[in-house]
């Protein structure tokens, strides 16, 4: 009943209540509604259960690409984690995600760039971490190149993404709704190809497991999750 409520309630606020909000225009939409937004549909259980199973495992100079509102940042090894760079563009969720670093106690650098452009040396980091944030970037093939650049050969970046699914009617449902969500929920896509895009870049997939989240609207719930190599 519970995730029922829940579906229900993502599927009025995507079609219904967004839209309205929208029209209020721009710059409120961008600076009130959208960090909000974002921090609630990215701060559900299964969520937290999938970021649990990546972050962990990052060790020794780590880049988290994307890092949002730091939903991310409680997760993290430090006994085998040396620093922490967060990438991100957004000011808003900058400032959530410096709270919840002090929550956790943790030293983490901020830079407010985007991750097709990254201002870091060449095989320079040994992870790289990111978490729903592939569906998001504007050019994903040119962050994903970035991520290569930046990782010392045999560095590796641990990935969670929802993506493509594997149902013909829920890949339809996505490849229409591209038309406009990525409008209403800053620039997510839902039908990216993860492993396509991660292949592509160079980076060597190691591992990948794939799920539908429990409770999630099916057209975001598809996730895949897995560790690559450069
Ligand atoms: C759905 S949120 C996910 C946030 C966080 N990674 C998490 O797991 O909760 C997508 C994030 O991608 C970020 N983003 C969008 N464009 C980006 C870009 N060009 N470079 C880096 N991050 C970007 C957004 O600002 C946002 O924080």
């Amino acid at each position: 009943m519970k995730k029922f409520v829940f579906k229900f309630s993502t599927y009025v606020s995507i079609f219904l209540i967004l839209p309205v909000l929208k029209l209020f225009g721009k710059k409120f939409y961008e600076s009130k509604v959208l960090p909000k937004l974002l921090t609630v549909l990215c701060n559900t259980k299964p969520n937290h259960y999938q970021r649990k199973k990546v972050v962990p495992l990052a060790i020794g100079d780590v880049v988290e690409i994307g890092v949002g509102p730091g939903l991310n940042l409680q997760y993290y090894n430090l006994d085998n984690v040396n620093k922490i760079i967060g990438i991100d563009p957004s000011d808003e969720l900058n400032k959530i995600a410096k709270k919840n670093a002090n929550k956790v106690n943790l030293d983490i650098e901020f830079n407010l760039s985007s991750a097709e452009s990254i201002d870091l040396p060449t095989s320079s980091v040994d992870s790289v971490v990111c978490t729903f944030s592939l569906c998001s970037i504007p050019n994903p093939q040119k962050a994903l190149k970035e991520i290569y650049r930046i990782l010392k050969p045999g560095g590796k970046y641990y990935y969670c993404e929802h993506g493509i699914s594997p149902d013909l009617s829920t890949r339809v449902f996505q490849n229409v709704t591209n038309i406009f969500y990525p409008k209403l929920s800053g620039g997510c896509h839902a039908n990216r190809d993860i492993p396509k895009l991660i292949s592509e870049s160079g980076l060597k997939i190691l591992e990948k497991d794939t799920m539908y989240l429990p409770g999630s609207v099916k057209f975001l719930g598809f996730n895949y999750w897995g560790v690559a190599i450069r």
